[in-house]
């Protein structure tokens, strides 16, 4: 089978990372397109070395545009690439503005168009529900990560070519959760130490382009009685600087470039608490036992908010700050996420369906 793999963006590569691996065991002849979203060593060339992902055959070099001229760009060095590989099926991941342009282009080649991560809704307007609803009603073959997610593309028609997969993230912390163990230094690097530390990230449009929600996250957590390791995304650090927040930041909290998987995996795992408005990093936390309190008012994760180890706090910095030193009541949770065997149910049925 050949099959093509669009990525773009840092979460796409540990998405892929999983799928990848299983349809190199399966013998598959898979290529890589990096659309160049991403570009940043600490946000792409990271994760390609640490998760063994093979280097992409090809390579777009979109870098950063407005969501229309990004996705044009990609669109326009994707379809090339298409026609030269003629490949049975493409592989998409996610919500980004790649996993968009990757739809538009398979659905009108005869490939089949497999989209992993399928079914997850905010139902909200912000640009990645865009990207996934569009994508699901291109796709021939959905993966969707939890039960939630079939229910959601049934409510939509969607009800032909889906699978429930289990979670490709949760393959890949599986795997590298003890490597990270053993390997990390960060937490020395940083001088915290386990469970005596806040983890932050935050990236989304929503919080870094409104000004009173950016300060609002700094404030609260600038407050924290924990040190707070706060490793900004690039976007972030802009929006901090034009704000006239850098330097606050760089005061009050442990401000530091993004760090690779395997260092961000052990700040999860032995922090207090994160705080965030990743998606993915959600339910990195869920899967580790680290409670989690979310920058937004809705997620598509709404299986990580059962049992109390995510709450939805938005940006009120009141609310952020209680968030922040409240105890809270966990419990047992259910496993949602899957077997830790996502990827290679996923390859099992791409083999079925051409
Ligand atoms: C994108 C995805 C988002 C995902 C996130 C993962 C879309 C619409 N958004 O958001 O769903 O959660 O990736 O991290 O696809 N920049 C750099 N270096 C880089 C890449 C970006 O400095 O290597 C800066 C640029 O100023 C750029 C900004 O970050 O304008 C935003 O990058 P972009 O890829 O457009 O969106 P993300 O916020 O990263
Ligand atoms: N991540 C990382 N280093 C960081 C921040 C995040 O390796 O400094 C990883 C994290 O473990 C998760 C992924 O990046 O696997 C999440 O990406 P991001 O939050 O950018 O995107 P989202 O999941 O919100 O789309």
């Amino acid at each position: 089978m050949k099959v093509l793999t669009v990525v773009g963006a840092r979460p796409q590569f540990v998405k892929a990372s999983a799928v990848s691996r299983a349809l190199n065991a399966a013998g598959h002849n898979e290529q890589l397109v990096h659309t160049g979203q991403h570009y940043d060593a600490e946000l792409s060339d990271v994760f390609f070395k640490e998760l063994e992902i093979p280097d992409p055959a090809f390579e777009l070099g979109v870098g950063s545009a407005s969501h229309g001229a990004q996705t044009a760009a990609m669109i326009d060095g994707l379809e090339p690439v298409v026609a030269e590989v003629e490949p049975d099926v493409i592989v998409l991941y996610g919500d980004t503005n790649s996993t968009l342009a990757g739809a538009i282009v398979g659905s009108k080649v005869d490939a089949t168009v497999a989209h992993v991560e399928a079914g997850l809704r905010s139902f909200t307007d912000m640009p990645e529900e865009v990207n996934r609803r569009l994508t699901d009603h291109a796709a021939d073959l959905l993966f969707a990560p939890t039960a939630g997610a079939v229910t959601n593309l049934a409510a939509e028609g969607l009800e032909e070519g889906v699978y429930r997969s289990g979670d490709v993230m949760y393959d890949v912390l599986l795997r590298v959760v003890d490597r990270s163990t053993g390997w990390s230094k960060i937490l020395e690097r940083l001088e915290v130490t386990p469970g005596n530390y806040v983890l932050a990230t935050v990236h989304r449009e929503r919080n870094t382009d409104d000004p009173s929600r950016l300060r609002s996250i700094v404030d609260a957590l600038s407050t924290s009685s924990l040190p707070v390791v706060f490793p900004a995304h690039p976007r972030t650090i802009d929006r901090l600087e034009r704000n006239d927040l850098l330097e606050r930041a760089r005061r009050e909290l442990h401000l530091t470039e993004p760090v690779g998987y395997l260092d961000f995996v052990q700040l999860l795992d032995a922090a207090d608490r994160v705080v965030t408005d990743s998606g993915g990093v959600q339910k990195e936390a869920f899967f580790l036992d680290t409670p989690c309190v979310t920058l937004r008012e809705e997620t598509e994760w709404a299986e990580t908010l059962e049992c109390g180890w995510n709450e939805l706090v938005g940006t009120d910095r009141r609310a952020i700050e209680r968030a922040l030193e409240r105890e809270r009541s966990l419990e047992d949770k259910p496993s949602p996420y899957g077997d830790g065997r996502a990827a290679e149910s996923i390859v099992e049925v791409l083999e079925r369906a051409r």
